[in-house]
């Protein structure tokens, strides 16, 4: 155990304490085994919510900290929480892992293949382990295909397709949103959307997906190319609502509106990965996961299975997520499921509180945060070779050869090293 001998409470620190930041602080100060020792914001207000969110609460002021550097320099921490903006999101995991704790990062897009290795090779030499948020992963109806997949229901995988399609467009020109400037006028999202033609937030869609493919453990991703329609949405949208003198009116978009890429798996498996924040339309996942026995269906919230559904029909789904519902879910609907993304968050948090407490490998590891993250570089690299296919590095350097998938294991099936998630309640 890594935590402090005492009490074994595990002491955390946050960084970033903007809109996410406080909601999954929220959920750690749900919890009687960890200690919130410090928050770090750039901007004052953010800290005076968490504390007199906290001292309400009956739980001892943070100490409040300006500066992340500093805040790991004057703490001794187990874990720290980085919920900061897109760009600093691998810079500040690495600080984390150097200054002698484990790291937990928000999601959002690498800006490098290069800081991917750099975030892979701090933590081997520390011995410090990272964890990508990625909530995704952690869905009732997502943990019940992976019981599905791990059961054998749909056959072998074959292809799935994912992506994150999210009407986004009054946020990325500035209105509905607490986000910092990291350019005048300009939140830290847009800057991304203004400059990078690339897949800028793929772990939402990838993250289930790659696990249900074992992806860095016995599966991994081989090659990718992307493509990307022309940007009209995020323009035609200032056209039609802002004044001309507004920042964000008038500007040459990078990001087309619709980037869709293709993945090879080694395994033989393809993944059609989506992303769209431009567009006036629903939200959606656009979840299929397809094996040569039948497929699911998140979109049209249906299944198929050959010789269980009739022929060429769906089936709901519900009926198989009753049957195939993962453990964890079916105690947490006893409980009472908590707060935040239809209770992903707490289970999130939880996965990474309890690895530092257990001292195992987080359930989303650095590994698999690499290699995530590193879909939207790639994306953008092939969309500027004209959607060449380009390699993906194999950040575990082999070690996905041996390893085996264990998310979501439970019991017996989690064995030594690995997070039982019987223990995430
Ligand atoms: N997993 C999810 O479902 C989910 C949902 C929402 C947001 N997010 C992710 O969470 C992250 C934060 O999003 P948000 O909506 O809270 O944005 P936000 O702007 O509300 O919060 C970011 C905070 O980071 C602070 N910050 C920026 N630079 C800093 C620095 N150098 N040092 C210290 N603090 C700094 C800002 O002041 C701000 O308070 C993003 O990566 C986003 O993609 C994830």
């Amino acid at each position: 155990m890594s935590t402090s001998d005492a009490d074994e409470t595990v002491r955390l620190g946050f960084t970033g304490v903007g809109k996410r930041g406080q909601s999954l602080l929220a959920r750690c100060a749900e919890m009687d085994d960890v200690s919130i020792e410090a928050i770090c914001d750039v901007q004052e207000r953010h800290l005076d919510n968490v504390e007199e969110s906290l001292v309400a609460d009956g739980r001892p002021a943070p100490t409040r900290y300006q500066d992340h550097e500093r805040m790991l320099a004057g703490e001794a921490l187990d874990g720290v929480i980085i919920a900061s903006s897109w760009r600093l999101h691998i810079p500040m995991a690495i600080q984390a892992m150097e200054a002698g704790a484990w790291a937990a990062m928000e999601v959002g897009p690498a800006s490098s293949v290069e800081e991917c290795w750099d975030l892979v090779k701090t933590s081997e030499r520390t011995g410090q382990h990272c964890m990508l948020l990625e909530n995704a992963c952690f869905g009732r109806d997502r943990m019940a295909v992976l019981n599905m997949v791990r059961a054998g229901l749909l056959g072998e995988l074959l292809h799935a397709q994912c992506g994150y399609l999210h009407d986004i467009r009054p946020e990325l020109h500035g209105f509905r949103e607490s986000r910092m400037a990291e350019r005048e006028g300009m939140g830290y999202r847009t800057l991304h959307f203004l400059k990078r033609n690339a897949d800028v937030y793929p772990t939402h869609g990838i993250g289930p997906i790659a696990k249900y493919m074992g992806v860095n453990r016995g599966n991994r991703f081989m090659s990718l190319t992307s493509t990307a329609t022309k940007a009209r949405g995020l323009e035609r949208w200032a056209q039609r609502e802002l004044d001309e003198d507004a920042p964000t009116a008038g500007q040459d978009w990078a990001i087309g509106d619709i980037v869709t890429s293709v993945l090879r798996c080694a395994n033989g498996e393809t993944i059609i990965i989506n992303h769209d924040c431009s567009s006036p339309r629903p939200k959606s996942g656009m979840m299929m996961v397809q094996g040569t026995d039948g497929l699911w269906n998140n979109d049209q919230e249906g299944i198929h299975v050959e010789d269980r559904s009739p022929e060429h029909e769906w089936e709901p789904f519900e009926e198989y997520r009753d049957e195939f519902e993962h453990a964890v879910w079916a105690e947490y609907q006893d409980e009472g499921v908590r707060r935040g993304h239809g209770g992903t968050d707490y289970l999130v948090m939880r996965s990474f509180v309890q690895s530092i407490a257990q001292d195992v490998r987080p359930p989303v590891d650095v590994y698999d945060a690499a290699a995530w993250m590193a879909i939207s570089p790639l994306s953008e690299e092939s969309i500027e070779r004209g959607s060449d296919s380009v390699t993906f590095p194999d950040f575990t350097n082999g070690r996905w050869l041996t390893d085996q998938p264990t998310f979501g294991a439970t019991g017996d099936d989690a064995g030594e090293g690995v997070l039982d998630f019987n223990t995430l309640l």
